[in-house]
């Protein structure tokens, strides 16, 4: 089966079971200042599991485009160093609005990972909350019973809230949840003799997450009852196209394989699996990605919250276009094979062709002049330290044309080798440690005011909102309230 083939299939099951396909909405949350980044399908339907808007529909499908760089869900870091993270990855979801609940969750899930997919029924597992003193929660013996249909009881695990209880972000809808985990078998596994469901390594690979969405966690930390139990669940397509296809990593897939194919054609490095050259290949398909998404999206490269994200995603591709020797622009053309490679689901990359790849283009240009910059800064305080005879680059300096220039320390170190110099790391963490601190205090949201209370007033009028921007370019309309309120 193709990625776009899982895609339809899962929308399609779901339809038939009375669920309304649902378009992906933005990656961008434009009315959530609570959020960096739309990081899984139920962020469309916040307001909806919270009661402060209606839908025509109880139940929802959706594939969705999501996210995780930042905030409470960041995979950055991992992403090239394993099979299957990524910033950017669709989600496939189901939804209920207060309609069916575990029950029904289960049996859904079930029917299409053994009927649809055709996954072995002898290879699954299913975790569910172990449940939580603190929370006044009791182990959720309900979904094991559902649970207990399909699988034996030492194929049904119990885990605690750090691992299944799923929120949004700090505030928000949230609940516990039941994980479903395949095996993919010891090959893929990490070899240790205590590799378990729950080990880090590829072998248990959690495939389908199953929300029971209860409670709205207010800013103090209170878990207040939703006013219907609902279900949010999301299903990563990337590592289930991985699964299906019989490939190692979700890079393999045909998801990635015509940015593969282009990274190859730039470079002359053919993808080889695991050396450290591979993982620079890795990162640059992942963010190709999540540029090409943001930026069609509505995002632009700048040094603060959304954009800085964006602007890191770039700047360390192109890092690791350097160790793949291409010292010339080259991610804006890796964009266009994500814009092919997406073409079915989301028409709209290769409708803005031109501007996205204007934008990464211009970004690709400035931070090479950066680097040049940077580098010749670099050297002349390196020729300064050796004349005064230190041995070490002071984590200051490296802090210095980082945070200025968005020069990245690995380059410094590179060069430290080259003239057998030291790097003062621990002050260069220091520094860092003390900027995220720092800007998570000032990340007050992206600037919109705290609007739930009028959409709860307003919801309870019967307004909605109705996007009309398929059928025409400009319409009238009235402002029926305004914040702060106009006097
Ligand atoms: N919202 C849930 C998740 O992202 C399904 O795992």
């Amino acid at each position: 089966m193709k990625a776009r083939e899982i895609r339809k299939a899962f929308l399609d099951f779901f339809q038939d079971r009375g669920h309304t396909i649902v378009k992906s909405s933005s990656v961008i949350p434009h009315d959530d200042p609570s959020l960096l980044f739309t990081n899984a399908g139920m962020v469309q339907f916040k307001r909806t599991f919270l009661g402060e808007e209606r839908r025509p529909y109880h139940r929802a499908t959706t594939s969705q485009k999501c996210m995780r760089a930042g905030g409470k869900h960041n995979d950055l870091e991992n992403v090239g160093r394993t099979a299957r993270h990524h910033t950017f990855f669709e989600m496939l979801g189901n939804f209920s609005f207060g309609d069916y609940f575990k029950k029904e969750a289960v049996e859904y899930a079930w029917d299409f990972l053994t009927g649809v997919m055709g996954f072995p029924k002898d290879k699954l597992y299913a975790t569910i909350h172990e449940g939580d003193v603190g929370m006044n929660l009791g182990p959720d013996d309900e979904a094991g019973g559902y649970w207990a249909r399909y699988l034996p009881a030492d194929r049904i695990l119990h885990f605690p809230t750090k691992d299944n209880f799923w929120a949004m972000g700090d505030t928000g809808p949230c609940g516990p949840c039941s994980e479903i985990l395949i095996d993919q078998g010891p090959e893929m596994g990490c070899g240790r003799p205590d590799c378990r469901p729950g080990c880090d390594c590829d072998r248990y690979l959690e495939l389908w997450n199953l929300v029971f969405m209860q409670f709205n966690r207010q800013a103090s930390g209170v878990l207040e009852p939703l006013p219907k139990p609902s279900i949010d669940t999301g299903m990563g397509l990337e590592r289930t196209a991985a699964v299906i296809q019989k490939v190692p990593s979700n890079y393999d897939t045909d998801l990635f394989a015509p940015m593969m194919a282009k990274i190859a054609e730039v470079s002359g490095y053919h993808y080889g699996g695991n050396g450290e050259k591979d993982v620079s290949v890795k990162v640059i398909a992942d963010h190709s990605r999540a540029a090409a998404f943001l930026i069609g999206d509505g995002a632009l490269p700048s040094n603060e919250g959304r954009g800085y994200v964006l602007r890191r995603v770039i700047r360390r591709a192109l890092r690791h276009g350097r160790f793949l020797g291409l010292h010339r622009p080259f991610l804006n053309e890796i964009a266009v094979a994500v814009m092919h490679a997406m073409e079915d689901a989301y028409p709209e990359l290769l409708e803005n062709r031109n501007y996205i790849t204007r934008v990464i283009l211009h970004e690709e240009e400035r931070f090479n002049d950066t680097l040049d910059f940077g580098l010749k800064l670099l050297q002349n305080e390196i020729k300064r330290l050796q004349d005064d005879g230190s041995k070490t680059i002071p984590g200051s300096l490296i802090f210095k044309l980082y945070d200025t220039f968005g020069f990245p320390i690995d380059i410094v170190t590179d060069m430290a080798r080259d003239l057998a110099l030291m790097v003062d790391e621990p002050g260069f963490n220091e520094l860092m440690d003390r900027q995220r601190e720092q800007s998570r205090m000032f990340w007050k949201g992206s600037g919109e005011r705290e609007i739930s209370e009028a959409y709860r007033q307003l919801s309870a009028q019967g307004v909605a909102t109705v996007f009309r921007g398929y059928e025409s370019l400009e319409v009238d309309s009235s402002i029926i309230q305004a914040f702060p309120p106009v006097r």
